[in-house]
């Protein structure tokens, strides 16, 4: 039924939270492409405003991932491990500097119905941040399970 050894509540919390940062990200992400290309500007203003909602979810999230998965290294060293940790910096400030700001920006100005340059410029750079936010969180996320033997890399042909 159950594992005899379960798994330590730290572990549990940095994975959980960890999916859950990226779940958010993608979802933020999809929702955006698919209201702003097939939606009305009322669509785009409601899907604007969860997303800023949301945040306020994403965040501690992140922060949570974070501060588990350091504990949870310790001193261990390795490859996998220090992808990790040097990835870790880059994953917070692009949530902190971009995505925030952007997500309040962008709501504010779709509630406004002010659809103009700076709308779009801001949302070209709130897609490209996300992306690559996935990226990285979706890169330790495979660290993370090989790490702990529930991913197997292929090797390379
Ligand atoms: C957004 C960032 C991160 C995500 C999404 C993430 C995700 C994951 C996942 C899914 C696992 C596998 C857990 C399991 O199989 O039970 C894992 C393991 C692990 N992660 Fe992360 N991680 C992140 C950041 C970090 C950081 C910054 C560190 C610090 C170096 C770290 C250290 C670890 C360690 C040491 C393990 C193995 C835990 C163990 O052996 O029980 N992670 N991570």
């Amino acid at each position: 039924m159950t594992s005899a050894t379960p798994a330590p509540a730290k572990r549990i919390a940095h994975r959980s939270a960890g999916a859950l940062a990226f779940l958010l990200i993608a979802s933020f992400w999809l929702s955006t492409v698919v209201s702003e290309l097939f939606g009305s500007h009322a669509t785009v203003a409601a899907v604007k405003q969860t997303i800023l909602y949301a945040m306020i979810v994403l965040i501690p999230a992140l922060a949570v991932t974070g501060a588990t998965g350091f504990s949870l290294a310790g001193g261990r060293g390795g490859g996998r491990v220090d992808a990790k940790r040097r990835r870790m910096p880059f994953i917070a400030a692009n949530g902190i500097l971009i995505l925030v700001p952007s997500a309040v920006f962008l709501a504010m100005k779709a509630q406004a119905g002010s659809f103009d340059t700076s709308f779009y410029a801001v949302q070209a750079v709130e897609l490209v941040a996300g992306a690559v936010n996935l990226t990285l969180i979706g890169r330790n996320i495979a660290d993370g399970l090989a790490m702990t033997g529930r991913l197997r890399r292929r090797r390379p042909a």
